[in-house]
């Protein structure tokens, strides 16, 4: 069987009481169906230490670098705050280095009325400039607690999965793609 695909899907959201959680736990169920995929989920809240405790922060981001470093590939959960993504996904990329390079990224967005898409618009202008390919297909949730129950399952599960399966299969094609070209060749050869 072919080596499979590492995803580290990523939190979009540190809030706490986010609703990020119940995205990310329906992905991660999903994607374990799937096996092509190895997932590690990453969390960038370790990053944003309360005041009062002592600051992990150099050995939280050092950890976080690592596991993103041996990813091939990105799922970012993004919510829309003020039509854009949120200030701590945009330090996560700001501060950690040599990760993300030609690898694919894909988002499943969730918010109000525009289910996230204004977001994922605007990472996609981000992740241009960290050297990604962006995939086209985006599962979205509109007025997102509405699609999900009390217990964080889909009220439309049979269209959610049917949706990340497409989007699966296109971040696993970049993903293998990728993958055989940079053990080709560096990209840091032309970076
Ligand atoms: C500060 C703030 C700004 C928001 N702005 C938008 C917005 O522009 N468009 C939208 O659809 N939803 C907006 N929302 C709704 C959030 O997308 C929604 O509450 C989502 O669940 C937030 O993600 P989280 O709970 O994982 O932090 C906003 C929420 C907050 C807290």
């Amino acid at each position: 069987m072919a080596k499979p695909i590492r995803i580290a899907l990523i939190h979009g959201s540190i809030r706490e009481g986010r609703f990020c959680d119940t995205i990310v736990r329906w992905a991660a169920r999903e994607i374990d169906n799937h096996d092509a995929f190895e997932l590690d989920i990453v969390d960038p809240s370790p990053l944003f230490p309360p005041p009062t405790d002592e600051p992990p922060i150099e050995s939280a981001a050092i950890d976080i670098q690592r596991r993103l470093h041996r990813a091939d590939a990105f799922l970012v959960a993004t919510p829309e705050y003020n039509h854009s993504f949120s200030a701590p996904l945009k330090h996560l990329l700001d501060s950690v280095y040599g990760v993300w390079q030609a690898k694919p990224v894909a988002f499943i967005s969730y918010g109000g009325v525009s289910g996230g898409l204004r977001a994922v618009e605007q990472l996609r202008l981000v992740f241009a400039e960290l050297h990604t390919a962006t995939i086209r297909q985006v599962v979205s949730f509109p007025n997102a607690p509405e699609q999900f129950d009390q217990q964080g399952y889909p009220r439309e599960p049979e269209r959610a999965a049917r949706n990340l399966a497409k989007l699966l299969a296109q971040l696993g094609w970049w993903a293998k793609a990728l993958r055989q070209a940079r053990q080709e060749e560096a990209y840091a050869s032309v970076s």
